[in-house]
């Protein structure tokens, strides 16, 4: 049987509704500020998606494209100074930074309530207990989508691929709290295929085109792209081969237009919440 396509775009457009509506109750717009630093194409492209988001949902935006020259304490006294300013609710730093600055120490600049991207250890740490203020966007994007399409993780065998800070960590702890039995693979997992195929929900972040192959794909499962590569002839792809993957999966997720436009939903959703904190309307 073909399996239901998760339209994650149709679902952003919906989540996004909902934030511009009850942003437009607030006494004051929320506001986000984007630091943008050197000039990779790919943020640049994803930096242009968040304004735009922003327009859409009514918020204050501003943005702050940096020369790839710009000195780690100059990047600093920019976030201590949106860190003071009443008017910015969420700092967005775009990931990742040149070569030569130091991303850990930047992300533990801004303030945790202003940490709209949920990577400061305080927020990472809130999230590992079960108490997040923020959600991490991709994975929160992920989340609202089981939700939507009457996915329950609970009591399901949960597969992530990769183990990054944004995504595969995440991932695998909000699958956790949803009472997944959750497994993480990496480059050094044994076997990946094996403990791939044995999964209800299958979600892939590693970045790499070809990588779950329908082999990889239990009968039945939902599967979960969050990669956006590039293939040989520059087509947006994900890690999935979607279709014979789509052939097995009973729901499954597509690149462009599944996971991406959920990920900017979620950061407006964030800086709602954040503008709530600050007029003290939580
Ligand atoms: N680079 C890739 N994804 C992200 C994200 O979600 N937030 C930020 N700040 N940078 C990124």
């Amino acid at each position: 049987m073909a399996a239901t396509i998760i339209d994650g775009k149709a679902l952003a457009a919906k989540v996004k509704d909902g934030v511009r509506q009850e942003a437009a109750q607030l006494p004051r717009k929320p506001g986000l500020a984007v630091v943008l630093v050197g000039d990779d194409p790919a943020s640049r492209v994803y930096v242009n998606g968040k304004k735009r988001d922003c327009q859409e949902c009514g918020f204050y935006s501003e943005e702050y494209a940096l020369p790839a020259q710009t000195t780690q304490r100059q990047l600093l006294e920019l976030v201590a100074e949106l860190n003071g300013r009443q008017d910015i609710d969420g700092i967005l730093v775009q990931l990742p930074l040149p070569r030569g600055l130091d991303e850990r120490e930047v992300l533990l600049a801004i303030h945790p309530d202003k940490d709209v991207d949920c990577f400061h250890p305080f927020n990472v740490g809130r999230l590992t207990i079960g108490d997040p203020v923020f959600q991490p966007c991709t994975p929160g994007g992920v989340m609202e989508m089981l939700k939507e399409y009457h996915i329950d993780p609970a009591g399901k065998r949960c597969v992530v691929l990769g183990r990054s800070n944004i995504v595969g960590k995440p991932m695998a702890l909000l699958l956790l709290h949803a009472h997944g039995t959750v497994t993480v693979c990496h480059s050094k997992t044994p076997d990946m295929a094996a403990l791939a195929s044995s999964a209800d929900i299958l979600v892939s972040a590693v970045g790499k085109t070809g990588l779950v192959t329908a082999n990889m794909v239990k009968e039945g499962a939902v599967v979960i792209d969050v990669a956006m590569n590039r293939n040989e002839a520059g087509k947006l792809c994900g890690d999935v081969c979607y279709a014979e993957a789509a052939e097995k999966a009973s729901y499954i997720t597509p690149v462009p237009g599944g996971v991406g436009p959920m990920t900017r939903a979620m950061l407006m959703k964030n800086t709602l919440t954040a503008a709530k904190l600050h007029q003290g309307m939580d």
